[in-house]
């Protein structure tokens, strides 16, 4: 039984406003249509084999024609739909915008933390109103520390030349802001987020990193920078425009890096290299039994 199989195989996820919509250089195994309690994944979840024949599943979170905007992507169906097929730990991609002189259009980033400015418009939890259970999640580390470390040197021995990785600023973690979209940010903003340490801005890691984390999967995130957003008084404000010039060149990088990274993903999570993220909830739910 394939789906049986397919449980015990550790799952990566891409997304796409990265531009990434299918890994073609996979083979293409089935797509499953999965549809949740919480609803449908913005797309079918594509299992793709691995030259070894190791597989695993991808979601293009915008779907796959990039129709579903931001604040309506539906995290909880994406998370669970990756969960049902057997996924241990999501890879996820984004395309950010830089908030650091020294982050250039199309270097790589790979965020530590995050700052949440999204609105309650979108559901940021499985344990919301009315389901009988409080349950409060560690979100302190809000990505796999021991996933995000582990892909970092991988990420960095496959990247195209002139490009960087960012990991840190400084002496402190790389930090992503999140924000509801889908206007970008006012110059203001902009800045704000700079003095309050985000060194990078996206419309996407919120909620589904805290998803990920309520539904013990490991998740860790890896970004590329379009634009300077709008903090640089000597420079336009982002625009689409601006940001479609570098996605497709970074959505190619990025399918080289994924391509690259996953099978070393698959083997360490096979071999427990990575610690399983299974049971980490098992302290968080408050409500007794009875
Ligand atoms: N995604 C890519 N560039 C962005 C920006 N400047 N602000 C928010 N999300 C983005």
């Amino acid at each position: 039984n394939s789906l049986l199989l397919l449980m015990f195989l550790p799952v990566l996820k891409h997304f796409s406003y990265s531009g990434f919509y299918k890994l073609d250089s996979l083979k293409h195994v089935k797509d499953v249509g999965v549809q949740t309690p919480w609803g449908r994944p913005s797309s079918n979840v594509m299992i793709l084999a691995l030259p070894s024949g190791a597989q695993i599943a991808f979601i293009a979170r915008h779907g796959i024609n990039h129709s579903i905007t931001p604040s309506e992507v539906n995290g909880q169906a994406n998370i669970a739909a990756l969960k049902h097929v057997g996924v241990k730990a999501i890879v996820a991609f984004s395309a950010v915008g830089s908030l650091r002189e020294e982050i250039k259009p199309g270097d790589f980033i790979i965020p530590n933390q995050v700052i949440d400015r999204t609105k309650s418009i979108r559901q940021h939890t499985y344990f919301g109103l009315n389901q009988g259970v409080v349950a409060h999640a560690m979100f302190g580390e809000p990505f796999t520390t021991e996933l995000s470390s582990f892909i970092a040197p991988l990420v960095k021995q496959v990247l195209p030349s002139g490009l960087n990785l960012h990991t840190n600023h400084g002496d402190r973690d790389s930090t992503l802001v999140c924000m509801e979209g889908p206007q970008f940010s006012t110059r203001a903003e902009s800045r704000m987020y700079r003095q309050l340490g985000a060194d990078i801005i996206n419309m996407s890691v919120i909620p589904e990193a805290k998803l990920a984390k309520e539904a013990e999967l490991g998740y860790s995130l890896i970004c590329t920078s379009t634009d300077y957003d709008a903090w640089r008084m000597n420079e336009e404000p982002v625009t689409v425009a601006e940001v479609i010039k570098t996605l497709t060149t970074n959505a190619e990088n990025s399918k080289f890096v994924a391509q690259n990274v996953l099978q070393h993903v698959h083997d360490a999570i096979s071999a427990n290299k990575i610690p399983s993220q299974n049971g980490s909830m098992q302290f968080s739910i408050v409500t007794s039994k009875d």
